[in-house]
């Protein structure tokens, strides 16, 4: 007997044709089915006949295919027993609710391997979520191979994929592809999401910012993974996303049970922008921890400023200075503890360095606290310098392969987070630092590769990201009100599982504005801006060596977490004085950017525009700029999307203009300080502002009159 189930939210349905046998099959994910859609009219719809030279049952792409059974594509989990022979068989399908949650269970009766898939639909943003369990209640131990958290089957609009490269300092490379027949892949093992963002894709019908038609994947996970999309030779094609199994690593006992990471999927008709519609307040109600709704305070971040290169007086100079500029917390990044002048040494050794702090932190945080801040502070608890007591004391706490070489990365290695007396050695110290010192803020760095990922002789790169887990759901836990960054030497830390403990990741170590713009921009697909640091850098920028002018750097700066990083007794009293009127300005439209929609627009020659509108889409502001000399004299006009079209919007260029504005703005004694347009004519023809230098950033603030 066929059954159909289905499950709905936003503007969103997942259909599914469940048989008595074999893996459920895909009717619809997309947009919306009416309430009384007949499902079994769309199957019969679906259903193709028979081919030549196919099996004789067909194999239709389904949710949770195995090999061994026709399905001739990439499996969704495959593995074997001891002397057992890898075909997995689903002898039983069936199908029950919990809440709002689908859980469709699998089994093999031959192999006593039971699979449960669950999945649910977010009611707001429409965001699918997905989770497979797999348990061995078979003899023998089961060596899993492959477990996918999600398998879709894709649409045959789905002819595009949108997916990311990316390096230290150049995370968040968009990589279009056409796709064809053969295998579109990215697997990461670098124990990290990695610093191309590989954890996301989105697959689509060449599709732009606001229109067509697009579905995101997204790998909650912090570790190794893979996601890919198959196309067969008969036109069938499937997305999977899950985590990347080393040989051995998952070996089921008996009664044993791996439960996948959770992936994410949003659908979009609306272009990649309808993705973040539904991401975005998904990301904000659902995954960020509750400290993450509090106000996104101004950071300076010694950094870029101090490196290691500081001692008490010189950051109570800092921070008087940084508070000067409005900043609202200091946070203090590596080189304070035990002995640590440079990269070589101490991690592990989470005590205060007494020869730069003789009274320990609390002067430095007293007098923080006395300028209006609060305090934050850089750790990377993961970590072990070879050089450190820790490692003296403990030599086999790092991940190792035993009587092999212990190959450091920035002259460290990765402790073994998987066994429990690791975890309990960095809470205690990282509990002790918290417990006596008035510290709001960490920042969670992890700065190399997991390799070898061996824990006490096995296979483990999987146990020892949950290990990681596990450390900060204590820390916070016992700590509820500190924030916690994510930071890997950059962005290579950024999903939506350590934003469950997270409030913001760092995006990348570049501070350069314009690399900012890419980096921002693709890291705001599924993030809403207020998760994204984003600091003010310094110019020329220490990474890239590039000039900026200061108000294009905060410009980009304010549509993320801002921050500074440059140090600001090294700048001139104009940027000073720029810097503190865009941190002024940050403040007062926090609200608007941080719980607003979040619109992107783009030229085909790299003028590039990002709206924030609020709930009520009765406010907006808008970041229009160019990072090259324009192909033609004349811009395009800014189509400023969201707006409610039905009011008028005064419609206010914020200082300093750029330069060219005084030649080229049309009657620029005319704009004084504003002008008001039709909601109707700004987002469907859009404000001509000049646009065509590189370097021109314009702040646009629009209200309704
Ligand atoms: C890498 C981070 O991304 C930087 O921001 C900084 O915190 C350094 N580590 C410190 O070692």
């Amino acid at each position: 007997m066929q059954r159909y189930e289905r499950i709905d939210g936003g503007k969103t349905t997942l259909a599914i044709l469940l048989g008595e046998t074999g893996a459920p099959q895909l009717l619809h994910f997309g947009a919306r089915l009416s309430d009384g859609a007949d499902l079994a009219e769309i199957a019969s719809a679906l259903r193709s006949g028979l081919r030549e030279s196919t099996p004789d049952h067909p194999v239709p792409p389904a949710l949770y295919p195995t090999c061994g059974f026709g399905w001739m594509g990439e499996p969704a989990i495959s593995g074997a027993h001891e002397g057992g022979d890898g075909a997995l068989d689903w002898a039983h399908c069936s199908a029950r609710r919990e809440g709002e949650r689908l859980v469709i269970a699998l089994s093999d009766t031959r192999t006593g391997i039971h699979v449960e898939l669950t999945y649910a639909i977010n009611p707001g943003s429409g965001v699918l979520s997905a989770q497979a369990r797999i348990a061995n209640r078979g003899e023998h131990t089961f060596r899993l191979q492959q477990a996918a958290s999600l398998c879709l089957p894709l649409p045959s609009w789905a002819t595009h994929v949108l997916g990311f490269s990316g390096d230290w300092s150049r995370e968040g490379q968009a990589i279009r592809t056409a796709l064809d027949t053969g295998v579109w892949s990215q697997t990461n093992r670098t124990g990290r999401t990695g610093f191309g963002g590989a954890t996301l894709v989105a697959i689509d019908a060449n599709t732009s910012d606001d229109a067509g038609r697009a579905i995101a994947v997204h790998l909650a996970w912090s570790g190794n993974h893979s996601l890919g999309i198959e196309t067969l030779p008969d036109g069938q094609r499937m997305a999977t996303a899950g985590a990347h199994l080393a040989p051995g690593e998952v070996d089921l006992a008996p009664g044993g049970m791996f439960e996948t990471p959770v992936a994410y999927a949003g659908y979009s008709d609306a272009g990649f922008n309808g993705i973040s519609d539904a991401f975005h307040p998904f990301v904000r109600t659902q995954i960020l921890p509750a400290n993450a709704k509090a106000v996104r305070r101004v950071h300076f971040n010694s950094w870029e400023a101090a490196y290691f290169d500081f001692d008490e007086s010189s950051l109570i100079d800092l921070a008087r200075a940084a508070a000067g500029l409005g900043v609202e917390r200091f946070v203090l990044d590596d080189g304070w503890f035990a002995g640590r002048r440079d990269d070589t040494s101490s991690l592990g050794d989470w005590r205060v360095d007494r020869d730069r702090f003789a009274d320990g932190l609390a002067p430095l945080i007293d007098e923080v606290h006395a300028l209006g801040m609060d305090f934050g502070l850089w750790v990377e608890p993961e970590m072990v310098s070879p050089d450190s007591d820790l490692y003296r004391t403990h030599p086999d706490w790092c991940v190792q392969a035993p009587d092999a070489s212990r190959p450091t990365m920035r002259n460290q290695l990765w402790l073994d987070m998987a066994r429990e007396e690791v975890r309990d050695h960095i809470h205690g110290q990282l509990d002790a630092l918290l417990s006596t010192n008035a510290i709001a803020y960490l920042k969670w760095d992890c700065n190399r590769f997991l390799y070898p990922a061996v824990s006490e002789g096995a296979p483990a790169a999987t146990r020892i990201v949950r290990g990681t887990y596990a450390l900060m759901d204590r820390l916070k836990a016992s700590h509820p009100t500190v924030e916690i960054e994510s930071c890997a030497s950059g962005g290579a830390r950024m999903d939506l599982e350590i934003l469950k403990r997270a409030s913001r990741v760092w995006p990348s170590d570049t501070t350069d504005a314009i690399e900012r713009l890419r980096i921002q921009r693709w890291a705001g697909l599924i993030l809403p801006p207020e998760v994204i640091g984003a600091h003010v850098g310094p110019s020329p920028n220490p990474i890239t060596g590039r000039d900026l002018p200061m108000a294009f750097r905060a410009r980009v700066a304010m549509f993320g977490h801002m921050g500074v990083e440059a140090d600001p007794r090294k700048l001139g009293a104009e940027d000073r004085e720029i810097l503190a009127a865009h941190i002024e300005l940050y403040k007062r439209h926090r609200k608007l950017l941080h719980t607003g929609r979040h619109l992107r627009w783009r030229t085909d020659d790299a003028a590039e525009a990002w709206i924030s509108v609020s709930p009520t889409a009765d406010q907006a502001l808008l970041l229009a700029c160019r990072t090259e000399v324009a192909r033609h004299a004349e811009s395009a006009p800014v189509r400023i999307g969201g707006l409610d079209r039905a009011t008028r919007f005064r419609v206010t260029l914020c200082p300093p203009w750029p330069k060219i504005a005084s030649r080229r703005l049309h009657d620029a004694d005319g704009w004084g300080d504003s002008r008001t347009f039709s909601g109707e004519a700004l987002s469907e023809i859009g404000l001509r502002l000049p646009l065509a230098d590189p370097l021109t950033a314009w702040l646009v603030h629009l209200e309704r009159v």
